[in-house]
């Protein structure tokens, strides 16, 4: 993975943090030894002409596919993938240390089910086909709370008509934020372009949502007595 983000930066650019704190030795060796077996940058660096789904993930073993975007320190993923094992998982990170913590995890636990991506997401998103994801999460992704910042979002309308066009069905794609200017920013993308994207769902979470508290970022948002809202589309 090091060296596929010298050799093409401009697949791993994004605004934020990509390495917080130096990465261990035993990290750089995990990396190194074992990132490409799991991982789908190669495939999607080396992409001349359009590749299905189906043989970017040789998926064919597995009943649905579903995407993480952002899975931070992967938490959510890992346990995601090991109880529901005929179910492909499709990771999205760029934070190196995030994905190393996770390689070491599918090691350890021998997980069979999990592909990950370390570049910026809007590469995957680019190469996957219309209509072959079967749901796509986003937890709590950046806010970018400056205005002079809200370009940075992932949720912009371009992403957003992106996204709906890889997942299967309506209602497939769920967001989690703590932000409401977040929030209200997605909310008036869906409502002022009714025209184009369908009318989006939204709740507010409470203890027994499937989705409550299932990250480190949401739990620190709920300890400091935060909502947490879930828009799905
Ligand atoms: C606020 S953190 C949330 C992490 C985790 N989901 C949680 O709730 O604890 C947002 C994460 O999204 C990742 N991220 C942001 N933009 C991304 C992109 N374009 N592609 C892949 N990952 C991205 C960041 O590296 C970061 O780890």
């Amino acid at each position: 993975m090091l060296d596929l983000r010298s050799k093409f930066p401009d697949y791993y650019q994004y605004h934020g943090r990509n390495i917080s704190k130096k990465l261990s030795l035993s990290n750089v060796r995990i990396l190194n030894d074992y990132y490409s077996k799991y991982s789908l940058d190669k495939k999607i660096i080396n992409i001349s002409s359009k590749i299905s789904t189906e043989q970017l993930l040789e998926s064919s073993l597995f009943r649905k596919i579903k995407i993480e975007v952002g899975f931070g320190n992967g938490e959510y993923l890992i346990e995601s993938a090991l109880s529901n094992p005929n179910v492909l998982f499709i990771g999205s990170e760029v934070y190196i240390n995030g994905v190393a913590k996770v390689l070491k995890q599918i090691l350890e636990h021998d997980i069979k089910n999990i592909r990950l991506c370390g570049m910026n997401f809007l590469h995957l998103l680019n190469t996957l086909d219309q209509n072959s994801i079967d749901e796509l999460k986003i937890i709590n992704p950046d806010p970018w709370h400056k205005k002079r910042h809200c370009k940075r979002r992932l949720l912009s309308l371009e992403n957003i008509i992106k996204i709906s066009g890889i997942v299967k069905n309506k209602y497939s794609s769920y967001i989690t934020t703590d932000s409401e200017i977040y929030f209200n920013y997605i909310n008036e993308i869906f409502s002022s372009n009714s025209n184009i994207i369908h009318k989006n769902k939204n709740k507010i979470l409470s203890k027994n949502d499937r989705l409550y508290g299932v990250s480190r970022y949401q739990r620190k948002a709920i300890k400091n007595g935060k909502k947490i809202y879930q828009l799905t589309f």
